[in-house]
């Protein structure tokens, strides 16, 4: 049951939660970082262990029964270990986003904790674009570790950014991945953030992504049932072992069924992927306060659909006042 407090003026109730670890990662994706890098915080200034925790249980108090574990990349946090334990150990669905370079040291811990929601990060299946993207040569390292997973009888979530002129012409064979693999291959429209250079031309939208599909396998793919809060349009080619699924922030937003929440590693609560308005848990949190009447003042301004902001190339300089993705965390 989900409380008043995390029920929005839209009557959406948010029961899924975004902790992202921290804001620092060991790619340095274009789309996600700006080029000159950000300003990391003093290490003061983000949620310790126990405070993430405590955190996290006035959430599931208050109904939350799904928390993700973001970044940056979530698993170059010390003591990333300790705080998925302490996650792992509520009553919730746990799961996790991240690039991948690591999963291969933690895979024993996540196996341990029952921690078998995980999406991987991977935009290009060619090792020098990948490069061209990531900035960093690890290429060859996450695709054996989302190997490893399948061996683990693991179905990973594969996210991949698609952008014009850049990996529009990978999306058949992600989908031929898909074909001999329990993979689930999801495809995101190019959001803009803080310092990504982001134009409305470079986001390869929806329909042109499900058109190339479509002209490619023709009535070989079928429509699978989407769940009333998916973020994805879900579909599956006759006889593929996997699926693939279409997210579409920019050109159909999914805002009606959004039950989602974020808290950054500096301890901002954020109502919407696209708002700049955050609202600050860490002080109160550490006078001692209590945090519940400033969840339910970041759910009573959340907006109906993408913070009240229009993602056109027109407006760019208010979508580039949001920090960036890195920040954030997914
Ligand atoms: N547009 C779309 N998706 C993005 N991600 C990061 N930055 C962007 C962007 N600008 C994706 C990452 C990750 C997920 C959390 O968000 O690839 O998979
Ligand atoms: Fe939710 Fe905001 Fe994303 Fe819409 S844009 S789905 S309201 S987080």
């Amino acid at each position: 049951m989900v409380s008043n407090s995390l029920i929005d003026p839209h009557g959406r109730k948010h029961n899924y939660l975004r902790i992202s670890l921290t804001d620092h990662c060991n790619l340095r994706c274009f789309y996600c970082m700006p080029e000159e890098g950000i300003e990391f915080q003093e290490k003061s200034s983000y949620l310790t262990r126990s405070e993430i925790f405590e955190v996290a249980k006035t959430f599931v108090q208050l109904g939350v029964n799904k928390i993700r574990i973001t970044g940056g990349e979530p698993l170059v946090r010390k003591r990333a270990d300790e705080i998925l334990r302490d996650l792992a150990s509520l009553p919730i669905e746990l799961a996790i986003t991240t690039n991948g370079i690591l999963l291969d040291r933690y895979l024993p811990l996540f196996k341990e904790i029952g921690l078998t929601n995980i999406n991987v990060s991977l935009d290009s299946l060619n090792e020098e674009k990948n490069l061209l993207i990531t900035k960093r040569d690890y290429y060859q390292k996450i695709r054996n570790n989302i190997s490893l997973l399948l061996d683990e009888g693991i179905t990973p979530k594969l996210n991949v950014v698609v952008m014009r002129d850049i990996n529009q012409d990978e999306i058949i064979d992600f989908i031929e991945l898909t074909k001999h693999s329990n993979l689930d291959v999801r495809f995101l429209e190019f959001m803009p953030f803080n310092g990504n250079k982001w134009k409305l031309e470079k986001c390869f939208s929806y329909q042109e992504i499900l058109t190339e599909i479509t002209n490619h396998y023709g009535d070989q793919i079928n429509k699978l049932e989407d769940s009333f809060n998916s973020t994805s349009k879900n579909y599956k080619v006759s006889n593929y072992q996997g699926s693939f699924g279409i997210i579409s922030s920019i050109t159909n937003p999914f805002c009606e069924g959004c039950n989602r929440i974020r808290l950054t590693a500096d301890g901002n609560l954020k109502n919407c992927l696209f708002s700049t308005e955050e609202f600050d848990i860490l002080t109160p949190l550490r006078e001692g306060s209590n945090i519940v009447p400033i969840i339910e003042d970041c759910l009573s301004n959340k907006k109906a659909v993408k913070a009240g902001i229009q993602t056109t190339d027109n407006n760019i300089e208010t979508l580039e006042q949001n920090r960036s993705m890195i920040s954030i965390g997914g």
